[in-house]
């Protein structure tokens, strides 16, 4: 193994990536308000960073119904697709991989946002958190337990995204499972209080995601398509319980069945500290799910770069997410390779509009390395 593995070749699926290094999913609400439509700006900004051997795009809704953050593009119109075609050949013209993440966020969304109706979830349970409308951020409410023709409909909807993910040129897709969004709403015991075939015990509570991984994989080749999942402890409903763990536990070994391209899986982001996920604080997270999934591992949160090397030396992930760092770091990877400073983030603007503090953060001048 060399003395830095995160800038090694590695092959993930059926794509050849340059390094070890992942930009990780960064919702930057920079997308049309009105068409979520995404812009001439994100094809920029995305090109920027396109020498990370992998760019997972952020979070884009599948579905109008998915739709729940304001300013985030989608992926269910033709005007979108060709948004994201813009997008995909800048990438590509820059030398790097970027693939989509399907998101639905269920209960997260907000009636502002979906024109007075309540969002959809397993169950009728407010989760507690904040919906960011066009207006700012608002608590969230109760959302409408989900019918099984709208479930029927809303796996048809990841699998029209996906292979719209295609049509607009993505090197792949990925399934967001986890934080607090509908398919992880379907997986919590406490948000998913159903008692037919999509609720109940564990079994029943993860057969929406395997239903929406198949459908995906009707679309799109298994060597394409990866999944986010894991443990979280949050609050409200989202506070870890006693079937968290297993819960995890059961969906990933599952998910090891499908041949899938890989598993982003994130460490704790919040203290685990007497819940039932305490063991898996650190690189516990990784020591833990690493023997339960035997495909392709990305390991990601609080990562620098002698971190990911030593993950990957140990043998506990193939590759390395970065989401943060790549904020104000477009050159991150160059950044990590000659030990130079990073810059640090601009947080007025993470979640704002336009250029700035988004595609205007410079890379480091040849001098100053
Ligand atoms: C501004 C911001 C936006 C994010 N948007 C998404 C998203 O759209 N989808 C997702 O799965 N995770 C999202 N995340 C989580 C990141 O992908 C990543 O998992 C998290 O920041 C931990 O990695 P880090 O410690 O390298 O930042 C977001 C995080 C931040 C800070």
């Amino acid at each position: 193994m060399p003395a830095q593995p995160l800038f090694t070749p590695y092959r993930m699926g059926d794509l050849d990536l340059s390094n070890r290094i992942v930009m990780a999913p960064l919702t930057r609400m920079r997308a049309r308000s009105d068409d979520h439509v995404p812009t001439a700006l994100q094809a920029e900004y995305y090109a920027q960073r396109a020498t990370a051997g992998l760019i997972v795009a952020e979070g884009v809704a599948i579905s109008p119904e998915g739709f729940g953050w304001a300013d985030s593009p989608g992926l269910w119109t033709e005007e979108q697709v060709r948004g994201w075609r813009r997008v995909t050949d800048a990438v590509h013209a820059a030398g790097g991989r970027i693939i989509a993440q399907l998101w639905h966020t269920g209960a997260i969304s907000h009636p502002d946002l979906r024109g007075g109706a309540r969002p959809l979830s397993a169950s009728d349970v407010d989760p507690m958190q904040i919906s960011v409308t066009a207006a700012g951020r608002v608590p969230t409410v109760a959302p409408r337990p989900m019918t099984k023709d709208e479930i029927r409909r809303t796996v048809a909807d990841y699998a029209r995204a996906a292979r719209n993910a295609m049509v607009a040129g993505f090197d792949g897709v990925q399934i967001q499972a986890n934080y607090l969004y509908l398919l992880a709403q379907f997986l919590n015991k406490a948000t998913n209080l159903r008692t037919d075939e999509y609720g109940g015990g564990i079994e029943g509570r993860s057969r929406m995601i395997f239903e929406v991984v198949e459908a995906v994989l009707d679309e799109v080749e298994p060597a394409k398509v990866g999944v986010k999942i894991g443990p979280m402890h949050e609050t409200g409903p989202f506070a870890a319980n006693d079937e968290t763990l297993p819960m995890a536990e059961y969906a990933i070994r599952e998910l090891g069945g499908y041949g899938l391209s890989h598993l982003l899986i994130m460490g704790n982001t919040t203290d685990f500290t007497g819940t039932p996920l305490e063991p898996l604080m650190g690189d516990g997270m990784f020591r833990h799910f690493r023997p339960i999934f035997r495909g392709t591992l990305i390991a990601n949160t609080d990562m620098d770069a002698e971190r990911g090397n030593r993950l990957i030396a140990e043998g506990l992930a193939d590759l390395v997410a970065f989401g943060r760092p790549f904020i104000a770091n477009p050159d991150l990877v160059e950044r990590l390779k000659n030990g130079a400073p990073l810059a640090e983030i601009d947080w007025t603007t993470v979640y704002g509009s336009g250029p700035k503090g988004y595609s205007d953060y410079p890379a480091l001048q040849p001098e100053s390395v």
